[in-house]
């Protein structure tokens, strides 16, 4: 355990950290990049050109700090990186790489204030803060482990696919070796890694699994990402990809789960944000107070609609005649609605009011102003963020919610 100056030191220098948090995070990647090259082989590289993943290390390592003399309110936090750490392979021995390439960023910027005491101060800190990541890390692997995974990444193939919307194709995923998948929990994850044609660098991207657990295959379900230059890579690498084409997987991961519950839950999907939530709801097994929004930009990328829309009719869905009738038509189950943004449907307080009850259970997955475009709405009728669940198919940021 760290001694009270040096806590005292830490404590007061985070400020100062976070004014220069920009200038420190930019030298510790460039610097670090430069001298380890091989690690373009893990970091996403489009995140860092889009500066998305760029502060998130150092600025949880200063929050970190800022709990140095009681670490249980960060665990959370923690676990939830911890998870695309070890879907990544991160190992302990990077710890020290990057620990080293911090503080000469400190000492970089700071320059004459960065005294030796307070550079002495943080290695320490920093020493504390990398031994949990460590040690939720090795526990995770373990799991993994003793539940059929594995630890970094596995040889697998594209076994077959099939086209769900416009722009989004299911991948269905097999083991080279032949021997069986893991269970995993719905919502959770894979990270890929692919050496595709023309890159120097393997390239590394997390993908929900698309279907609840089965023993034989992973399934995938990826959005061309065309409309941008560069296009994506990943994405357009698979949607090219040849049945046969070999893949790199992780065991699963992830901590934005479905929790069975009694009280009712709402799922909130916007474009290709449905697939956690698609898997959350195929896993539900009778219950009825179950409604989902689907949000897209129209009717040619709703991928998922017909599986929603039957899981829906055989949870709550209408019976006798009327199941006949909504064969024909769609939104008919009242459980199920779609909003279309190319005609102006959007999620607002006035869409949510009549489905929400005060214990509803609400997860959300979508583009990031979209999820506080949702979360917004959330809180106009009054559901306490602690009913909220969400995650980023990104690194993680702060949401700009109200
Ligand atoms: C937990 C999690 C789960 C996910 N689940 C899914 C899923 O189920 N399905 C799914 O499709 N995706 C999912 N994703 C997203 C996925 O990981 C990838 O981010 C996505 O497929 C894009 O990867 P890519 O390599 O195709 O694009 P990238 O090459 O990473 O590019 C990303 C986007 O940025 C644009 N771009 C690239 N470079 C620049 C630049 N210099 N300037 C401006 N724009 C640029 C590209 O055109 C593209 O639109 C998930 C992500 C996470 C973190
Ligand atoms: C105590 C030290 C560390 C902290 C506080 C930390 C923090 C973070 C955070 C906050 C994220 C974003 C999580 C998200 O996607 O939501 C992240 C992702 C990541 N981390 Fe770490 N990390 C640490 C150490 C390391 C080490 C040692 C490595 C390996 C060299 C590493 C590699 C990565 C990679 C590759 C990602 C994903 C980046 C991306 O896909 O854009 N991290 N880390």
């Amino acid at each position: 355990m760290l001694d009270q100056h040096t806590i005292n030191v830490i404590k007061s220098t985070v400020p100062v950290l976070e004014v220069h948090g920009v200038a420190i995070t930019k030298t510790f990647y460039s610097n670090l990049f430069k001298d380890n090259p091989s690690l373009f082989n893990i970091f996403n590289q489009t995140n860092q050109t889009k500066g998305r993943q760029q502060g998130a290390l150092a600025n949880t390592v200063y929050a970190a700090a800022q709990h140095i003399d009681n670490l249980e309110p960060i665990v959370p936090v923690v676990v939830q990186i911890a998870h695309k750490h070890v879907s990544l392979g991160i190992l302990p021995e990077h710890y020290p790489i990057v620990g080293q390439y911090l503080l000469a960023a400190i000492k970089e910027v700071l320059g004459d204030a960065a005294t030796d005491e307070i550079i002495d101060a943080w290695g320490k800190a920093y020493g504390v803060i990398a031994d949990i990541f460590i040690s939720v890390e090795e526990d995770l692997y373990k799991a993994a482990e003793q539940n059929g995974g594995w630890r970094a990444f596995k040889q697998f193939e594209i076994a077959r696919t099939v086209k769900e919307s416009d722009d989004v194709t299911s991948f269905y995923l097999t083991p080279v070796d032949g021997s069986k998948v893991p269970a995993y929990k719905p919502g959770q994850y894979i990270s890929i890694r692919v050496k595709a044609p023309g890159e120097e660098y393997l390239l590394n991207r997390q993908y929900t699994l698309s279907q609840p657990s089965n023993s034989e295959e992973f399934r995938i379900s990826v959005k061309r990402e065309s409309e941008h230059n560069p296009k994506g890579k990943v994405s357009n690498f698979l949607h090219e990809a040849a049945i046969g084409t070999t893949i790199d997987v992780s065991a699963p991961a992830g901590v934005f789960t479905y929790e069975p519950t009694e009280a009712p839950v709402l799922f909130i999907s916007g474009g290709i944000g449905v697939t956690p939530l698609n898997t959350m709801l195929q896993s539900i097994q009778n219950k009825e107070n179950v409604t989902f929004i689907q949000c897209a930009r129209n009717e040619n990328v709703l991928a998922f609609h017909e599986a929603i829309q039957n899981k829906m009719n055989s949870l709550n869905g209408p019976t006798g005649l009327r199941k006949l009738f909504s064969a024909f038509k769609k939104d008919s189950n009242p459980h199920h609605k779609v909003l279309y943004s190319d005609k102006n449907e959007y999620i607002d307080a006035n869409v949510l009011r009549p489905i929400l009850t005060r214990d509803t259970q609400v997860y959300i997955c979508g583009p990031t102003p979209f999820m506080e475009a949702a979360i917004n709405a959330l809180h106009e009728c009054n559901i306490a963020d602690s009913q909220i669940h969400y995650e980023f198919f990104g690194p993680a940021l702060q949401l700009n919610t109200k």
